[in-house]
């Protein structure tokens, strides 16, 4: 998609730039390391084109969507030791080419670093900006938290798991969108129904997320096949099969989700079940339901229309990736 390789150009060049060269290296290493990984860079670039979208100043915007995509990586680093995942977009994770020591203080380094990007912006923006940032950033962990409440949990609604992946992934994606905004200083009402936008459409990222952790493949997905099932994670896959069961595929799925170890007897008799009972139609379905949303936000925003077919393009990418 052409006008993404336009931003994703401007995100790359930035994390080249602002590459960290200070001492002591091994506590660098492993943040250039996952940077250097890559990714699709989604939220940065959602970021400038959100800013691009009021006509803001895209030269402004590059540092505070690096923070961004500094926290997102930060935040890998720290989900792959909760998740025991030995797999990030294809290479090894960072605690398992370093240490479980060296993921935490990384991380917590990158962490550092992503609230820095912030420092100079004027005053009036850094307020809305930071207090922004924090508080999503608080929220992604609140969410990870219910995320590992929920591994120990049999019984999860819906309601509580939409709540989870909203804190956890969409209000990052929301924050992104909102802050583009704010830094075009566009107006309070297009600024929140951008973040709207972004909460909706990161529901359906991860909806797609869980997806392609069961039905994907390997390969191009760059994370282990079904870490999710090893890790008794209640997915939308899990919290569909849980509504659509009969009392023996529950009492089955009871069983392997009580199960601490991963095995790939457990793989596979969860994969029937979920196979059985079609919930990846239903998944899909409901990405389409979430995307819907979002887009309905962005229409009521109020901004050139052929800037804003970009999102459109973005969002149809988005949710049939197989990347
Ligand atoms: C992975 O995010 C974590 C989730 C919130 C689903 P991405 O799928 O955006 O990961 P990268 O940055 O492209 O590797
Ligand atoms: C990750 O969710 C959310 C955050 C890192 C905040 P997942 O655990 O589903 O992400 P992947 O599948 O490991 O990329
Ligand atoms: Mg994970
Ligand atoms: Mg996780
Ligand atoms: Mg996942």
């Amino acid at each position: 998609m052409p006008f993404l390789d336009k931003y994703k150009l401007i995100v790359t060049d930035a994390i080249e730039n602002y590459k960290l060269t200070n001492s002591p290296h091994q506590l660098y290493d492993p943040i250039n390391y996952i940077l250097a990984l890559g990714g699709k860079h989604l939220r940065p670039i959602i970021l400038l084109m959100s800013c691009d979208l009021f006509d803001g100043d895209i030269e402004r915007a590059i540092k505070p969507a690096l923070g961004i995509e500094y926290f997102h990586n930060f935040s890998l680093m720290h989900d792959d030791i909760m998740d025991k995942a030995s797999l990030r977009r294809g290479k090894k994770t960072v605690h398992v080419k370093y240490d479980e020591n060296t993921a935490i203080l990384s991380g917590d380094a990158l962490l550092v670093k992503s609230f820095q990007m912030y420092e100079d912006l004027d005053s009036h923006l850094f307020k809305k900006c930071f207090t922004l940032f924090s508080q999503t950033a608080l929220e992604v962990c609140e969410g990870q938290q219910y995320d590992m409440n929920f591994e120990k949990q049999q019984e999860v609604s819906y309601d509580e798991y939409i709540d989870m992946i909203t804190k956890k992934t969409a209000v990052l994606c929301a924050c992104a969108l909102e802050m583009g905004a704010l830094l075009a200083e566009a107006g309070v009402e297009d600024s929140k129904n951008m973040y709207e936008f972004g909460r909706h459409l990161g529901i359906a990222f991860q909806l797609m997320d869980d997806y392609l952790d069961v039905f994907g493949k390997q390969e191009t997905i760059g994370k282990k096949h079904a870490g999710d099932i090893d890790e008794n994670k209640k997915t939308i896959l899990y919290i569909l099969a849980k509504q659509k069961a009969n009392e023996n595929q529950k009492r089955k799925l009871n069983h392997w989700y009580a199960v601490i170890e991963a095995s790939q007897d457990k793989t596979n008799e969860v994969l029937t079940i979920f196979k059985e009972l079609d919930v990846a139609t239903s998944c899909m379905e409901l990405i389409k339901h979430y995307s819907d949303q979002a887009k309905n936000y962005l229409e009521m925003v109020k901004a050139d229309t052929n800037k804003k077919k970009m999102f459109y393009e973005l969002i149809d990418y988005l949710l049939v990736r197989d990347n």
